[in-house]
């Protein structure tokens, strides 16, 4: 798929004027599969000499959003902490670290290139132009790999973050969600429902790839929305669940899915949470083809709902179902008996938590200044 970069992107994370080389016009800049970085005509010098930057958990597609739609959730994300490090080359990054939950740190390779937060973490430095600065990320994983809720796109969002924030922040949103995309399409394929929402925060629609166009939904702040997320002890790798999927769809469930999927948006906006969940409940293309493939999933819908869940969708690629509700005790007994439905009807263990709306997206979390 081609990819251009819009000549002025929608969002900024800071004002910082930005002196952009000249020698491609930006509008015109388009190249095949991942972005061609636009690069800074004179390199920044690092303000900090160590961030430690946080991106939370993301549920891709809502439903009817396959690709195109995500939004952030709280207290669930991973972490990067990043310093300026003279043993390393200079304009090249190592990763010294992986920890964290499960058996990430075994299976996650270290060498950057292979790597999602070091995939965009090179991205960004790229577009920056760093070629004097020799950078060190140590990656904390907070959320399970291949599980539906983001993973790969939160370590690709902190990284991301994390080096444009040293180097003083000089990118724009849509920039760095670019460099999230690079590493999304390397390791689980190209969309960008999960690195935007993690980047951005909120509800985000992706309404454009070629040129990347990026919309922040705003669900209303008086509102109270708890998503109940509920992971089986099952991998579901984004690659193997994108196969499963049909390259070809009728014109009566593209009808269907494009109606839900403006009322999804429709009811993001009003902050109209039956609205909501009916819409997220309602995919005809994809949910049919992967929810057999996640042993428990079509009861564990089921009981999600017999329990008074607005609606209920696999989230991303899955494993992980999410529910909603506008109650937290009620999103705990909504749980309860989707994790005993993974159990009686799929034989899988699960565990589930209730989650807000995690507003701000990727952030420092600490730094020390230079
Ligand atoms: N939209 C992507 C998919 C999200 O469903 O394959 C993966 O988390």
């Amino acid at each position: 798929m081609a990819l251009c970069y819009q000549a002025t992107p929608p969002f900024k994370l800071n004002s910082a004027s930005t002196n952009w080389s000249s020698r491609t016009p930006l509008s015109l800049r388009c190249n095949l599969s991942v972005p061609s970085p636009k690069t800074l005509a004179v390199e920044p010098q690092p303000v900090f000499t160590s961030v430690r930057s946080f991106a939370p958990a993301t549920v891709a597609n809502l439903g009817p959003g396959f690709d195109f739609l995500g939004c952030a959730v709280d207290g669930l994300g991973d972490y990067v902490s990043l310093r300026v490090d003279p043993h390393v080359h200079p304009g090249e990054i190592s990763i010294s670290d992986i920890t964290g939950v499960g058996n990430s740190s075994k299976k996650l390779s270290k060498n950057p290139l292979w790597n999602c937060a070091g995939i965009a973490a090179i991205s960004v430095m790229k577009m920056l132009s760093i070629r004097s600065v020799g950078l060190s990320l140590s990656l904390e994983k907070g959320l399970p790999l291949g599980s539906g809720l983001g993973s790969s796109a939160a370590s690709a969002a902190a990284a991301a973050v994390a080096v444009n924030e040293i180097f003083g922040g000089l990118l724009s949103v849509s920039d760095l969600v670019l460099a999230g995309l690079e590493s999304e399409s390397k390791v689980s394929g190209y969309h960008a429902d999960n690195v935007a929402p993690a980047i951005m925060g909120g509800f985000v629609l992706i309404r454009s790839y070629d040129p990347l166009e990026l919309m922040r939904l705003k669900f209303p702040s008086e509102k109270d929305l708890f998503f109940v997320l509920v992971n089986p002890e099952f991998e579901a790798p984004t690659k193997k669940m994108r196969a499963a999927l049909p390259q070809e769809i009728t014109m009566s469930h593209h009808v269907w899915n494009c109606s839900q999927a403006g009322a999804l948006v429709a009811s993001v906006l009003q902050g109209d949470l039956e609205g909501l969940g009916k819409a997220l409940s309602s995919d005809k293309i994809v949910e049919p083809r992967r929810a057999p493939l996640i042993p428990g999933m079509e009861a564990v819908k089921k009981a999600a709902i017999g329990a008074g869940a607005f609606g209920c969708t696999i989230s991303g690629a899955g494993p992980t179902a999410v529910a909603i509700t506008d109650n937290e005790d009620k999103g705990r007994e909504i749980g309860d008996r989707m994790v005993e439905a993974f159990m009686d009807v799929g034989k899988l263990k699960a565990v589930a938590s209730v989650r807000k709306l995690d507003r701000l997206g990727a952030r420092l979390v600490s730094s020390i200044p230079r």
